[in-house]
């Protein structure tokens, strides 16, 4: 059993809090905030992510794990402390270090003789060597301090499983006691031995430097990113061609150099990490004179994919003046009530702004901040009722089995958009709808 101490239990802190505690070890989730920290003691996540609260309830009625507000009594019987504070663009696009660099001397004050502090946040590459005259500068004299860096690999709406099932586990550092350490605690992980572990399942164990542990992370975003707003492109040329990206992309991923995942074509990637990620790599070229010409160039095709839906819906309704449009889904992805970066806003803006009136339905987001008057229905029929097209941004389970017959009784128009190439064309055309989607051809009549 390791004590493990979290500090900042956001979407990252509050998932390692609960795993670290389920499989076996004491764990203090360190939170500044009153309203989440009452939220984390009664056993609810301040934010959506299935099944986590049930897990969240389980392990703190197991007494393993706790949350607290004082730091100092939650670090200094710690033997490993992880830092998950946030670390969002700041106005330049460079990660905001402000919560690290207010946490780090806190930590360090309140830490016993031995302890390991382990970034978990996502990082500029270098900000190990950062930490670690932070930390330097305010232990107690005679603590030993140790920098591991651990970046994380979870996705919204599968974090806790991408957790305790990960592909690959990083550490970092250049203490070979410390990154022992750090080991040991996710040895039951790596080896799928604590309860519910999948023995078949056997993650990789990355043992590595400082610098290449924070760099690994951002190559593992930004390649993702990159794939997707890759087969974007190539969705755009299949428009213009007449050809089927879905069938391109199940051809090309056939490669195993290649692979089928991540090709998923569409009105590209949101969410609070590509696009973050991108722009960190870029600074970083910016800031050490590299010319990262790939990198620099997918946001930009990222944010022109979102606007295609734009020009299909205006194409397909000769114009979107004083037309109504239904928009199902707002998150970026499903199972997440997060709308950070989501393809929903600039879309459902660039609409209200073509004239268009917009009615949007999503099972869990209510609200766009950046578009407070925004009209929602209380279901997705109400939504298309009397709608001249529906889009779909969200690739939402029910969404998937709605009575299309039903919906067009309902719409006064008849076409329906496919931001995700994810509805089924067939169903839809039987219907008597007419369906558009990214880079794929209608239905064979
Ligand atoms: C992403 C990475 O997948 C995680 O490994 C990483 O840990 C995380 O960022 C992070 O840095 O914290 P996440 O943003 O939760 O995870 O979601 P993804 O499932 O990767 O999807 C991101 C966006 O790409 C979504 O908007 C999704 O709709 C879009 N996407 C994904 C596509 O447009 N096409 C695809 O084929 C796949």
């Amino acid at each position: 059993m390791i004590k493990v101490a979290i500090v900042g239990t956001g979407y990252v802190g509050t998932v390692a809090a609960v795993a670290f505690s389920a499989i076996g070890n004491e764990v203090v989730g360190i939170e500044s905030d009153p309203h989440k920290l009452d939220s984390l003691e009664k056993g609810t996540a301040p934010f959506h992510e299935p099944t986590l609260d049930e897990h969240l309830r389980e392990q703190v009625a197991t007494g393993r794990l706790r949350f607290t507000a004082d730091m100092a009594s939650g670090v200094s019987t710690a033997d490993v402390v992880f830092l998950c504070v946030g670390t969002p663009p700041d106005i330049t696009g460079r990660p905001d270090l402000t919560a690290l660099r207010t946490a780090a001397p806190q930590v360090a004050a309140a830490l016993a003789d031995h302890t390991v502090v382990i970034t978990k946040s996502t990082v500029p590459i270098g900000w190990a060597e950062e930490l670690r005259s932070l930390l330097h500068d305010a232990a107690p004299h005679g603590a030993q301090v140790d920098v591991v860096s651990n970046p994380e690999f979870l996705r919204e709406g599968s974090a806790l499983h991408d957790f305790l099932y990960p592909d690959r586990v990083v550490l970092g550092g250049d203490s070979e006691d410390a990154l022992d350490m750090v080991y040991r605690l996710y040895r039951p992980i790596l080896e799928q031995t604590f309860s519910g572990g999948y023995r078949s399942h056997q993650p990789a164990l990355i043992r590595t430097d400082l610098a290449t542990a924070e760099t690994i992370k951002y190559a593992a975003n930004g390649f993702l990113a990159t794939k997707i707003a890759y087969i974007n492109e190539i969705a755009r040329i299949c428009d213009n061609a007449g050809a089927d990206v879905e069938t391109v992309a199940e051809a090309v991923g056939l490669d195993h150099r290649i692979e089928r995942k991540f090709l998923g074509a569409g009105i590209g990637f949101g969410g609070s990490c590509f696009e973050k990620d991108l722009l960190a790599l870029e600074h970083y070229g910016i800031d050490h004179g590299l010319d990262l010409q790939i990198l620099r160039a997918v946001n930009p095709s990222n944010i022109t994919q979102r606007l295609q839906i734009v020009t299909k819906l205006a194409d397909g309704l000769g114009g979107l003046d004083g037309k109504r449009i239904a928009v199902l889904g707002l998150a970026y992805k499903p199972n997440t009530d997060d709308v950070r970066e989501a393809p929903s806003v600039s879309i459902v803006e660039s609409l209200v702004d073509a004239g268009a009136s917009v009615v949007a339905f999503d099972p869990v987001v209510k609200h766009l901040d950046e578009v407070p008057d925004l009209a929602t229905a209380a279901d997705a029929y109400d939504a298309v009722t009397g709608a001249d097209a529906a889009v779909l941004l969200t690739e939402w389970k029910e969404f998937g089995g709605l009575d299309f017959r039903l919906v067009a009784q309902l719409m006064a128009g008849d076409l329906v958009v496919d931001g995700r190439n994810w509805l089924d064309r067939e169903r839809i055309s039987a219907a008597g709808l007419r369906y558009v989607a990214m880079g794929r051809r209608a239905a064979a009549t």
